[in-house]
Order: C-alpha cells, then sequence, then structure tokens
C-alpha cells in the first residue's frame, strides 16, 4: 500500500531499549540471590560470561544515567526471580526487592518508564530442581512471585511483562543451555511445561488487573511471519502449519484461551498434547492481557513437507533459524532478504506485516520489546564503534514501524535489543548488539567501561525528534 502522508509517531510513544537480568546483571550469587537454571546449565564454550555479565548490578546508576542522556522513554528490564525468592518460593530476599526498588527509582527520577519482565528464562534453579514447569507446584510459585512484585513495585511500575518468549523456550529449549547430563526434555514434557506456564501467566495476569488498577499487563512471544516458497498452494499450507505452531498458538491461548484447532491436532495427532484439568482453560483465559509485546528480529521461508526425515536440516538451527520438522514444513531460502553473519534474516517489511497481522488478529497494542542486529563490534583505537550497520537495521525497521502505524496498527513502542551490550545466549560477547558498549572480552574482564558507540548518538537524535531518521 502506497500512501501520501506517512503517519508521524505518537507524541506518548515509547522511545526504549531492552535487556534481561541474567544477560546484563552479573552478581550471580551475590546478596542472597540463589542459582537459577541459567547459573547451572552448561553454556556452549566461549560464553562463560553469565557470572559478571556487564556488571550492571554495580554500575546500574551510571547505566541509567547513560540511558537518560540517550534519551530514553523507556527501558525495558527483567527482574530475577533468584534475586527475589533464592528458592523460586519461600522467603522473601530483601535485597534483591531493595535492588530492584533501586532502578525503579532511578529510571523514574529520570522520567523513564520502567517495563518489567517478570521471567526471562531464568527459572529459579531449586523449582527446576523439583520438576521445573513439569511441576504443577512452579506455577503456584510463579503467582506468588508476582503477587510480590506487584505488591512492592504495583505503584511504580506501569508495563508488566509475564514470560519472555515462552514460544523459545519450548520449540528450542537449548536456547538457555543444556541441563548438566545433556538430556533435554521430550516434545511431550514441553508442551505439559507449556501448558503450565499459559496457567502460570493467565493467573498473574488476573491478579495484576486485581491489585494493580494502573497496571498494563501482556505477554512477550518472538513472533515472525512465515513465507511461503514458492506459490505452490502446498507451500502455503506449510508456511501456515509453522507460522501457526511457532507463534499464533502460543498467542491463541494467552489472548482467547483456547487452543487454536490445527495446533491441537498437531499436538493430539502426535501424542504430545497436555493434559487439561478442570479450570485449567478458565485459569489461561482469565489472563486478558492489555497488549501484546513482540520479539521480532527476522522471517523465514518455508516450503511443503515430504513428510519423512529429510525435512529436518542438519544444519545448526537457533530461536531464528528453522531447521524443519517432519511432516510439518521445511525450511527454505529467500533470495529477497539479506542475513546477518550468524545467519539471522534480515527483513524489515516482514516486521511491518508481522505487526499487520497480529493486529488484525487481536486488536489489542504491540509494544515492540525486541529488535536489533548482533554483530562481532570493534572498538577503534580511537575509541568508538563505528556500527553503521546497527544504524541502517533500526531505521530500516523503524521505517517499517512507521508503515505499520499509517496502516493503522496500534504501536506504542520500540525497545530494541539492547541498549547496552549483554551477554548473547549463543555467542557471548563476541556477539554484540547495544548503542553503549562494554569493554570486556569473552574471559577477560578488561576494565567493564561503557562506550558510547556511534548508534548511541544516532538513536539520541531519533528519540529527540521523535522519529525523524537521517
Ligand atoms: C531473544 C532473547 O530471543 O534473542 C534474548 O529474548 C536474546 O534473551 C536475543 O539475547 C538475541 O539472541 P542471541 O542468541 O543472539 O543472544
Amino acid at each position: 500500500m502506497k500512501y501520501n502522508h506517512i503517519k508521524p509517531f505518537p507524541e506518548e510513544f515509547l522511545w526504549g531499549g531492552s535487556t534481561s537480568a541474567y544477560q546484563v546483571e552479573g552478581a550471580w550469587n551475590v546478596d542472597g540471590k540463589g542459582p537459577s537454571v541459567i547459573d547451572m546449565m552448561n553454556h556452549p564454550e566461549g560464553t562463560a560470561g553469565f557470572t559478571v555479565a556487564s556488571d550492571h548490578y554495580n554500575r546500574y546508576k551510571e547505566d541509567i544515567q547513560l540511558f537518560a542522556e540517550l534519551g530514553l522513554k523507556a527501558y525495558r528490564f527483567s527482574i530475577a526471580w533468584t534475586r527475589i525468592f533464592p528458592e523460586g518460593t519461600g522467603e522473601i530476599n530483601k535485597t534483591g526487592l531493595e535492588f530492584y526498588n533501586n532502578i525503579i527509582e532511578e529510571l523514574n527520577n529520570y522520567g523513564i518508564e520502567p517495563i518489567v519482565t517478570m521471567y526471562h528464562f531464568d527459572l529459579p534453579y531449586t523449582l527446576e530442581e523439583n520438576g521445573g514447569w513439569d511441576n504443577r507446584a512452579t506455577v503456584d510459585a510463579f503467582v506468588e512471585y508476582g503477587r510480590t512484585l506487584f505488591e512492592y513495585f504495583g505503584k511504580k511500575v506501569r508495563y508488566w511483562l509475564t514470560i519472555n518468549e515462552q514460544n523459545t523456550m519450548i520449540l528450542h529449549p537449548g536456547a538457555i543451555g543444556v541441563p548438566k547430563g545433556g538430556k533435554l526434555p521430550t516434545k511431550k514434557e514441553l508442551y505439559q511445561q507449556n501448558h503450565h506456564m499459559l496457567i502460570a501467566q493467565g493467573r498473574v495476569m488476573q491478579l495484576c488487573h486485581e491489585m494493580c488498577p494502573n497496571g498494563k499487563i501482556g505477554p512477550a512471544i518472538n513472533l515472525t511471519t512465515m513465507y511461503q516458497a514458492t506459490c505452490k498452494p502446498e507451500d502455503a499450507i506449510a508456511a501456515h502449519n509453522w507460522e501457526t505452531i511457532r507463534g499464533w498458538s502460543f498467542l491463541d491461548l494467552a489472548v482467547h484461551g483456547r487452543y487454536n484447532a490445527l495446533f491441537w491436532n498437531y499436538l493430539v495427532e502426535r501424542q504430545i498434547e497436555p493434559i487439561i484439568e478442570e479450570g485449567d482453560l478458565a485459569a489461561i483465559k482469565s489472563g486478558a492481557p492489555d497488549f501484546i509485546a513482540i520479539n521480532y528480529y527476522s522471517t523465514a521461508t518455508i516450503a511443503e513437507s515430504k513428510g519423512d526425515a529429510s525435512d529436518v536440516s542438519p544444519r545448526a538451527g537457533d530461536q531464528q533459524i528453522m531447521l524443519g520438522e517432519e511432516g510439518v514444513y521445511r525450511a527454505a531460502e529467500n533470495s529477497h532478504v539479506g542475513k546477518t553473519r550468524y545467519g539471522w534474516v534480515i527483513d524489515p517489511v516482514g516486521l511491518r506485516l508481522t505487526l499487520r497481522k497480529a493486529f488484525e488478529r487481536y486488536n489489542l497494542p504491540i509494544l515492540i520489546t525486541e529488535n536489533g542486529i548482533g554483530a562481532p563490534d570493534e572498538l577503534t583505537d580511537e575509541a568508538t564503534v563505528e556500527d553503521d550497520y546497527r544504524i541502517d537495521y533500526i531505521r530500516d525497521h523503524l521505517k517499517q514501524v512507521q508503515l505499520a502505524l499509517t496502516d493503522g496498527v496500534q504501536v506504542i513502542g520500540y525497545c530494541p535489543w539492547a541498549v547496552i551490550d549483554v551477554v548473547s545466549t549463543h555467542q557471548g560477547y563476541g556477539k554484540r548488539y547495544g548503542f553503549i558498549y562494554v569493554n570486556r572480552g569473552e574471559d577477560d574482564l578488561l576494565d567493564l567501561r561503557r562506550i558510547k558507540k556511534k548508534s548511541f548518538h544516532w538513536y539520541k537524535q531519533v528519540i529527540e525528534t521523535n522519529g525523524r531518521m537521517s
């Protein structure tokens, strides 16, 4: 659709930036924090950085000052469940509450809206040892944790995100590390865990509405569009299969409280459907999110399944690289899009399309909580990072956000991943995303000093002008 007039970004648009606790904070075992699954899992060699990460725990004041200088209107971060409840449930660790209270106060002082993710991959290890999300007791623990967060921070935080990328945890469980012993859950187990997470999410959203009258809460899903490889009808079916199973099925449950029919039949046919107890669907439905948060990086292109093992590519995949699934779809190439050096498709137009589809389907405001380009940024002799590729990436995506706004999609904010360098889930500090460089190597901590990248100055100017892009 061509327009004569492109709508401006709304005045109240939440220009933001994102991080997550375990990827930025460090201080993994201090001040009463308990271990999380992240602390206890095996990670790829050379990505040992989670213990110190970007040392935000000790440098949050300096960091937030930089966020303010950048002009952020919103900062999306996560609370480490294990700082509040070291064992996932039971006794509260007051020092943990104090830490996040300080962060929220600091943000409020600068007029930066806190957007809080309650759980970003880092399940308390004690809960994991007791069965993790297989165990319904984890649902109660999450609700208790939610109640604590709403009680302490409900008056100071308006935007809440429940669970980050539940679909990544279910579809690509190795993304957050592999349990010692090397055994990942079976699909049957994963879909039961998924069901329990949905109940936990529904109950927590309902609780938020009860306890925080001014609060808004929603799920945060890694969402994208699947293109069909050709105009062959069977390719279209395969693309629809995977788009539904990978994305819509999670949001249909979160928003409408029902299992999508195609998704449910896929589960039943493979005998991997969860056990649903009385009251479960009502609990899921009771959530009624106020908005949807989406993490968008790439699109994927999909071809017809051949119905045998050759559907699955032998390459290594991750949360953005689709590998195919026997009898469901095959991964295909798209010659019309670029790729990052890690093989992630770069497709700004795909963001516009994904926003349109999500808004059409749910009619809820959409907050973009992740989008960005990972790169092995290099510090120059002049102590800067010339990350023009990041500027190009963000600019191209923001232009599509503006077109989506012009299409009528209600996008309320944009929080690129990440506002500051964090440990990448797969490539440690070899792959960076921030506007602010953290001076450390993979193993060598150097001085951890903060350095503004070229993209920092560019994004600052975008925010200052409410979206004017050079
Ligand atoms: C998202 C996660 O899937 O992708 C983040 O929510 C993650 O935690 C981001 O860091 C980028 O992925 P990676 O593997 O490059 O760190």
